[in-house]
């Protein structure tokens, strides 16, 4: 019998991606008639503006919008996201050079590695993160350095603390506020820090801002590229996943930096064809058309969880602080195992939680609790989760 190849050693690397291993547990629960409910993952509930499906549908009944289109994307979506930066950061684009779409962000965040990243490199990366900036290092056969994000200094780098040996080889600094998964949030004045010190350190600064429309309270999050100068050093990524419920339609872009951009591009003509044009013209349709009011509206929904959730925390042997932004409540279990916690809410009460190490050692006695359930699925899940804990207590 012939025997298949050796798999590449590059994926012996990469530990198996949390979420899918989580994914398959919840899948075999409910194949066994079990109802679990799921605040573990960040997947909008609730629909796009209608105006964006209507052009979806209009767009894909177009023979003409079926066929190839450009590597650099649709140009009218590139005009799209630099008006939307215009206008939301006052920051100017150019559409040509410094615009470039993605198939979903994520898909932007490892190619930035495959683009950057050589073996011996290494990626400075958020000791408590989203895990792709991580994965894209390894993938790209790179290393990682970790940088801590305490939560006494508001879950931001303290980057004077990076040691020398370790500024030497790195390329690469991610951040990401409003933060997955901590809710933290960063100011202009922390942005102007980060792109002194890449530009001290000849680094490349890659702010992933996906959440910056996921906002409460009157917070407003601002944009990296908002610093004087920020463009010298630093790309910032945007996604319509969660600005726009979008999240299954995998669009997003990447802005700023023109060479960088240009490198991502190459990498991409060389593995990507593209996306669908339809797609574009629906998001074209949401950057231009949708009024400031359907994301308060939607916000103001997330924030009613948010709070609700908070309500319930300290029954649950859970406690949080309130945060202005992002998809989640980032929740410490009160003298506790955060992995242990989540493996029995998900058995016992049938809610899955995410734990906070998935994101990085600095999680561990976490767990992140996602605002993308319906009122009344999060009321069902708040009650068993205290029905739960009240028995084990
Ligand atoms: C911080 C962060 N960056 C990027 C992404 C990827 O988003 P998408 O690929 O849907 O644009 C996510 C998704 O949850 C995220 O939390």
């Amino acid at each position: 019998m012939s025997q298949l190849p050796k798999r590449a050693h590059r994926l012996d690397r990469l530990p198996p991606y949390e979420f899918a291993v989580i994914g398959q547990r919840i899948q075999a629960m409910t194949a066994e008639g079990k109802d679990v409910i799921r605040l573990d993952i960040g997947s909008p509930d609730m629909p796009p503006p209608a105006a964006v499906i209507e052009a979806l549908q209009m767009s894909a009944s177009d023979p003409k919008r079926h066929s190839y289109g450009s590597y650099r994307g649709d140009p009218a979506f590139r005009r799209a996201v630099a008006n939307y930066y215009a206008r939301r950061f006052g920051v100017t684009l150019d559409p040509e050079k410094e615009v470039l779409p993605l198939i979903g962000s994520k898909e932007g965040l490892v190619n930035l590695s495959i683009a950057y990243l050589d073996r011996g490199d290494a990626a400075l990366v958020p000791d408590i993160s989203y895990p792709a900036y991580h994965m894209g290092a390894l993938l790209a056969g790179a290393d990682v350095i970790e940088v801590p994000l305490d939560p006494a200094r508001g879950y931001l780098p303290d980057l004077n603390a990076i040691k020398p040996p370790d500024l030497a080889r790195a390329k690469l600094l991610w951040i990401n506020y409003p933060n997955n998964p901590t809710g933290s949030i960063a100011d202009l004045t922390f942005y102007e820090k980060a792109i002194a010190f890449c530009k001290t350190h000849n680094l490349l600064l890659a702010s992933d801002n996906p959440y910056c429309e996921i906002v409460f309270d009157g917070y407003q999050a601002p944009s990296a590229l908002q610093v004087a100068g920020a463009k010298d050093c630093t790309v910032e990524f945007i996604s319509m996943s969660k600005t726009f419920n979008m999240a299954g339609w995998r669009l997003g872009a990447c802005v700023g930096n023109r060479d960088v951009i240009e490198n991502l591009l190459t990498v991409k003509s060389n593995i990507d064809s593209g996306h669908f044009r339809p797609i574009f013209d629906a998001g074209v349709v949401a950057f231009e058309t949708t009024p400031d009011t359907w994301l308060e509206q939607r916000n103001q929904r997330y924030q009613r969880r948010r709070d609700r959730i908070l309500e319930v925390l300290p029954e649950i042997g859970l406690e949080a602080s309130r945060s202005p932004a992002s998809l989640y409540v980032w929740a410490r279990v009160k003298g506790g195992d955060s992995q242990h916690y989540c493996q029995h809410a998900l058995n016992e009460a049938l809610v899955a939680l995410t734990p906070g190490e998935v994101y990085g050692p600095g999680g561990r006695g976490y767990v992140r609790i996602s605002l993308s359930v319906g009122e009344d699925r999060l009321e069902q899940a708040l009650a068993r989760l205290h029905e739960w804990y009240r028995v084990k207590v």
